[in-house]
C-alpha cells in the first residue's frame, strides 16, 4: 500500500502548504486548537507575495473617519467586485477585519498611529474611507514578520525550500502531498488528516508582474489535478502602478499608497488623465479602471519615455513623503536614481493578484474535495471581479484563520488516510522525465513563450479572436511542455524546478483563457474589447474549471442570492 520506507516521511494533522499571511494564520489557529502543523513553503520563511501588499490592511476600525462601518466596508467589496463576489465571503471579511487587524497588533504589529494613540488609516482606492491600517509602506512585510514570529514561537514545523507535485488522495479525500527538497531533490512524502491550500497566486505566467519566482499557480492547479473546482478564473489583477524603467526591475511594485498620500497621475503632455475616466474618484478610482486608463493614455500616444505615465508626489514636502513612503523612496533611488521628492515615477499596470481560485464555502474555507482547504490569493470568491487594494490583507487574515480552524475540526475527527504508492509513482516518474530525454525543449524558453501568450491576448484587454488563439498556442505549448529536457543534477536545479512550474503555470493559464472567453461582457478586471459593457445574464453566475479526465471542464453556475438586508447596502443609492 504504502511507500513510506523508500521516502522520508512525515505525519501530521494539518499539512499548511504556503508560508505566506493566510498560511501563517491557519498554522497558528490550527496549533491552537491543538493539532499538529506543518507548514510547507516552496522559499525561505518570510519571503512570500504578502509583502507586495505594503500601502495597508483594509478593516473598518473607523479611527480617522468615524461613520465607517463593516456595511461600507461589504458595500465597497461587493460594489468593487461587481457583485459577482460570493456576498458571505465579503461579509464575513468586513466584519472580521478589524478584530483581525486587533489580534496582530496584540502580536506586536507595530502599526502608524493617529495623535490619538489609535491606530492610523490611509485612503485607498474604491475605499469609501480611510480604512488602510498601514506601517508606512512595509505593512505586508509587517504582518509577515508579526505571524512568522508567533507562529515558530508557538512551535509550528516549517519545511523550507520544499515543492509540493501532487496532493494525495484516499478515494477523493485529501490525505496529504507528496513534494521534494529544492535544495537536494529528494522526494518526501507529507501525511495529513486535511491540508490547506495558501500558495498564492499566478503572477509569473506574464512577463510584466509584481510576484517573484514562486508565484506559480502552484495550489490551483495542484487542487484542479486532484479533482477541485476552480472558480472564476478569468479575473486577473493588473495594479496600475508597476515600475516601467529600468527595464530589470519592469513590473516591481509602486504601493498604491502613493496615490492614497495624494499621488498624481498625469500623462506626458502633463495631463492629469484620470479626470476623463473617473472624475469623482480620480486617482483613487478602482485598480481595475485606473490600470486600463493608463494602458489606454499610452496606446494612444500620450505615455511616457519608457512606456508608462508619470506618478508624483513631489508637490507633498520631502519629509512627509520619506516618512509615508520609505520604500518608495529608496526603491526609485536606489533602483531608477530618482528622487521621488523633487519629480514623478514612472509606472504602469502590472500583474499583480489572482481573483480566481479554488473554489470554497464561505464560512469553513473547504475546497470541493474532503480534506481540502483554501485560504488567500489561492481561494476565490471573495474579491469578484476586481479586489480593492488592502483586502488581499485582510483576506489573509480572516480566512486563513477560519482555514486553520476548520481544517484542524476536519483533522479530529477524521482517520489518518491511506497513501497509494501509485500515485506516488507516478509523480516521482513525471518529475524525473526531464532529465531521462536526450533532446527536447528548453523549461526557460517554453516560460518566455508562455508569458508572451498570456501578456499580448490573455492581457488587460482581450478579445474572442485573441483568447481563441491563446487558447490554440496553449496547447502547443503543452504539447511543448511533455517534451522538457533538464541538464544536470537533482541538486538545486532551477531548470528542473521551472520544468515543474511550468506545469502549474500552463494548467492555471488555460483556465484563465477559457474563462475569459466564455465570459461575452466586460466586468471588473476582465475586459473584453468585443463586449464592452456589463451583460445582465453574466452578473448572475460564476465560472466554474473542473477537470474531466484529460480534459478542463468549463460551466457557469448562479451567484449566490443575497439576502434583502444585504442587498439593500449594496444599492447604487446607498
Ligand atoms: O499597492 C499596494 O500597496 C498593494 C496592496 C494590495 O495589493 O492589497
Amino acid at each position: 500500500m504504502t511507500n513510506q520506507t523508500k521516502y522520508e516521511t512525515h505525519e501530521h494533522d494539518v499539512l499548511i502548504i504556503g508560508a505566506g499571511g493566510a498560511g501563517l494564520r491557519a498554522a497558528i489557529e490550527a496549533l491552537a486548537a491543538g493539532a499538529r502543523v506543518a507548514v510547507v513553503s516552496k522559499s525561505l520563511l518570510g519571503k512570500a507575495h504578502t509583502v507586495m501588499a505594503e500601502g495597508g490592511i483594509a478593516a473598518a476600525m473607523a479611527n480617522v473617519d468615524k461613520a465607517d462601518s463593516w456595511k461600507t466596508h461589504f458595500r465597497d467589496t461587493m460594489r468593487g467586485g461587481k457583485l459577482v463576489n460570493n456576498w458571505r465571503m465579503a461579509q464575513l471579511h468586513a466584519q472580521e477585519s478589524p478584530e483581525r487587524v486587533r489580534e496582530l497588533e496584540q502580536w506586536g504589529a507595530l502599526f502608524d498611529r493617529t495623535s490619538d494613540g489609535d491606530i492610523l488609516q490611509r485612503a485607498f482606492g474604491g475605499h469609501t474611507f480611510k480604512r488602510l491600517c498601514h506601517v508606512g509602506d512595509r505593512t505586508g512585510l509587517e504582518m509577515i514578520r508579526t505571524l512568522q514570529d508567533r507562529g515558530v514561537q508557538l512551535g509550528i514545523d516549517v519545511f523550507m525550500e520544499c515543492t509540493v507535485i501532487r496532493l494525495l488522495t484516499d478515494g477523493n479525500r485529501v490525505v496529504g502531498a507528496f513534494g521534494y527538497w529544492r535544495e537536494q531533490g529528494r522526494f518526501v512524502v507529507l501525511k495529513a488528516k486535511a491540508v490547506v491550500m495558501a500558495t498564492g497566486g499566478i503572477g509569473k505566467a506574464w512577463p510584466v508582474t509584481s510576484n517573484s519566482w514562486e508565484c506559480t499557480g502552484d495550489g490551483m492547479a495542484l487542487a484542479y489535478e486532484a479533482g477541485a473546482d476552480l472558480l472564476d478564473m478569468e479575473f486577473v489583477q493588473f495594479h496600475p502602478t508597476g515600475m516601467v524603467w529600468p527595464p530589470g526591475v519592469q513590473g516591481l511594485l509602486v504601493t498604491e499608497a502613493v496615490r492614497g498620500e495624494g499621488g498624481i497621475l498625469r500623462n506626458k503632455l502633463g495631463e492629469r488623465f484620470m479626470e476623463k475616466y473617473d472624475p469623482k474618484r480620480m486617482e483613487l478610482s478602482t485598480r481595475d479602471l485606473v490600470a486600463r486608463s493608463i494602458y489606454t493614455e499610452v496606446k494612444e500616444g500620450r505615455g511616457s519615455e519608457h512606456g508608462g505615465a508619470f506618478l508624483d508626489i513631489s508637490h507633498k514636502p520631502p519629509e512627509y513623503v520619506k516618512q509615508k513612503l520609505p520604500s518608495m523612496y529608496h526603491q526609485f533611488k536606489e533602483l531608477a536614481d530618482v528622487d521621488i521628492t523633487k519629480g514623478p515615477m514612472e509606472v504602469g499596470p502590472t500583474c499583480h493578484y489572482m481573483m480566481g481560485g479554488i473554489r470554497v464555502d464561505a464560512e469553513t474555507t473547504a475546497a470541493s474535495l474532503p480534506g481540502l482547504f483554501a485560504a488567500g490569493e489561492s481561494a476565490a470568491g471573495l474579491h469578484g471581479a476586481n479586489r480593492l487594494g488592502g483586502n488581499s490583507l485582510s483576506d489573509l487574515v480572516v480566512f486563513g484563520r477560519r482555514a486553520g480552524l476548520e481544517a484542524s475540526a476536519f483533522a479530529a475527527k477524521s482517520p489518518a488516510g491511506g497513501i497509494d504508492s501509485g500515485q506516488i509513482a507516478e509523480a516521482e516518474h513525471d518529475m524525473l522525465a526531464p532529465f531521462e530525454r536526450g533532446d527536447g525543449e528548453n523549461p526557460y524558453t517554453v516560460h518566455r513563450d508562455l508569458q508572451n501568450v498570456m501578456q499580448n491576448l490573455v492581457g488587460i484587454f482581450r478579445t474572442e479572436e485573441d483568447l481563441t488563439t491563446a487558447l490554440a498556442e496553449l496547447e502547443k505549448l503543452k504539447q511543448r511542455a511533455t517534451r522538457l529536457r533538464v541538464e544536470g543534477s537533482r541538486l538545486f536545479n532551477p531548470g528542473w524546478h521551472l520544468a515543474r512550474d511550468l506545469k502549474c503555470m500552463l494548467i492555471v493559464s488555460e483556465a484563465v483563457a477559457r474563462s475569459a472567453l466564455a465570459r461575452k461582457e466586460s466586468r471588473g478586471a476582465h475586459s473584453r474589447i468585443d463586449c464592452p459593457n456589463p451583460d445582465e445574464q453574466w452578473g448572475k453566475q460564476n465560472n466554474v474549471i473542473s477537470r474531466e479526465g484529460d480534459r478542463m471542464k468549463l460551466r457557469q453556475i448562479p451567484v449566490k442570492e443575497m439576502p434583502d438586508e444585504l442587498r439593500e447596502l449594496v444599492a447604487d443609492d446607498k
